[in-house]
């Protein structure tokens, strides 16, 4: 589908996708050396592009009607897709509930239980839960995905529940989703460096300044790269790769706005620093 005023589409963008695909593909048939200088342009030519982009952002930031010339440019294929590979889109709250769900979905279905999005309009999220998860046996359980999804993608969020029981489905343990346990004693934390923790598979850094800790997924919010080498100071989170900043305790991205870390929760309860793990 064409977008008015736009040259490009998806189908378009899909066929550009394919060329190429075709072309990374034929540097397979070169030798070493010519390889090696191919895969040099391709990053410097990468890197170069990267920069474009994020100075377009900026400006497009501390511009007067910025706001409504990004929201145009989003609606081309073409421009999604640049800002997604060079990590200067956010997840659309939609998008961030579709992954949260999948993350969970293995640990429900273990428990003989399921949730689907039924639908999402506005702040209000109707979600269909089958199996264990269904009728008052799956209230302290949906209430949990209530709370996850409350911690993890908008506070905001009024999610409602919509049963499909299935008696025969079934029952397991309690599941167990979301809660905090305990990591480190705050006072055994180093202040203003990035402290690498594994909760579950999830790699995380923490960051202490003073009484106040925050926790964040071990990734980058440009291009996904650990966060465990970045300097921390003033309140501020500088990535080594590029230079991004990003605050120390909110992970509001400061060099673009919308380009945040992805906060995990994290507690101080009697000098027990409990990240949530979900
Ligand atoms: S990965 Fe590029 S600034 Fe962090």
């Amino acid at each position: 589908m064409q977008k008015e005023g736009f040259e490009s589409s998806w189908e378009v963008l899909e066929q550009e996708l394919a060329n190429l695909d075709r072309t990374v593909r034929a540097l397979d048939a070169l030798d070493d050396d010519a390889k090696k200088i191919a895969v040099e342009v391709k990053e410097t030519l990468e890197a170069f592009h990267g920069k474009v982009l994020r100075q377009v952002i900026v400006c497009l930031r501390d511009t007067p009607h910025g706001e409504v010339l990004r929201e145009t440019l989003l609606q081309d294929p073409f421009v999604v897709t640049g800002l997604s590979i060079y990590g200067l889109l956010q997840p659309t709250q939609s998008q961030k509930i579709v992954t949260l769900l999948e993350y969970i979905r293995p640990q429900l279905r273990l428990q003989g239980g399921d949730v689907e999005i039924l639908a999402l309009d506005g702040d209000t999220l109707t979600l269909q839960t089958t199996g264990s998860l269904s009728g008052c046996g799956g209230a302290e359980i949906q209430k949990e995905i209530v709370e996850v999804l409350h911690d993890q993608v908008d506070t905001h969020l009024r999610v409602v529940f919509e049963d499909q029981a299935d008696l025969d489905a079934p029952k397991g343990a309690p599941i167990v989703l979301g809660k905090f346990q305990e990591i480190a004693q705050l006072g055994d934390l180093p202040d203003s460096k990035p402290i690498p923790i594994t909760v579950g598979s999830e790699r995380l850094i923490l960051v202490k300044l003073g009484d106040q800790v925050s926790c964040f997924k071990d990734s980058c919010a440009h291009q996904g790269l650990p966060l465990d080498t970045a300097d921390v100071c003033d309140q501020v989170i500088t990535c080594r790769w590029h230079g991004f900043r990003f605050d120390a305790i909110s992970g509001e991205g400061l060099s673009i706005p919308g380009v945040d870390l992805e906060k995990v929760p994290v507690q101080v309860r009697s000098g027990a620093v409990m990240v949530r793990k979900i």
